[in-house]
C-alpha cells in the first residue's frame, strides 16, 4: 500500500476515536477510548519515526517539518504517559485528554497539509509503495512484540 494512504487511514481512525471520545457520556467510555487512542497513537508514531520520517528527512525541503513532527510526537507521548498514570477519578483526566486531542489534531493537520503533499511531490510512486510495505510490516512486528510483553 502507498505510504501516504496508509498513514492517512491511521489518521482517520484516530479522528474517529477523537469524535467518539468527545461524544462519550460516561467516564468508563472515556477511559476505554483513551486506551484505543493510546494503542493507535503508539503504533502510528512508531512506524512514522522508524521508517517514514528517516526516509524523508534527508530531503532539504522536508527536514524542518520532520524535526517538528518528532517534537509533536514527543508532546503526545508525554501526555499519554501522564494520563496512563492518573487515578481513575483524577480531575486532570479530562483536561489532559482535551490537550492530547487538540495537539494531535493539529499534528495530523500539519502532516496532511504540509508534509505529505511535499512527500508526494518529491518521491515516486514506487518508493512510496515500498515505504508503505515496510510500515505495514513494522506495524505487525510492533503489535506482536507489545502483545508478547503485555
Ligand atoms: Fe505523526
Ligand atoms: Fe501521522
Amino acid at each position: 500500500m502507498n505510504a501516504i494512504k496508509l498513514l492517512k487511514e491511521d489518521h482517520s481512525e484516530l479522528r474517529k476515536y477523537f469524535g467518539q471520545y468527545k461524544a462519550a457520556d460516561s467516564d468508563s467510555k472515556k477511559h476505554k477510548l483513551f486506551k484505543q487512542i493510546k494503542e493507535k497513537l503508539d503504533v502510528h508514531t512508531h512506524i512514522e519515526e522508524v521508517i517514514f520520517y528517516p526516509a524523508i528527512k534527508g530531503h532539504k525541503e522536508l527536514k524542518d517539518i520532520t524535526l517538528e513532527g518528532i517534537e509533536e510526537h514527543h508532546v503526545g507521548d508525554v501526555l499519554v504517559r501522564e494520563i496512563s498514570n492518573l487515578t481513575e477519578e483524577s480531575e486532570k483526566f479530562d483536561p489532559k485528554m482535551d490537550v492530547l486531542i487538540e495537539s494531535t489534531e493539529h499534528h495530523l493537520m500539519e502532516e496532511e497539509g504540509k508534509m505529505f503533499p511535499k512527500v508526494e511531490e518529491y518521491f515516486d510512486e514506487k518508493t512510496l509503495e515500498e515505504l508503505g510495505r515496510e510500515m505495514a510490516e513494522e506495524e505487525k512486528k510492533f503489535t506482536k512484540s507489545k502483545q508478547a510483553s503485555a
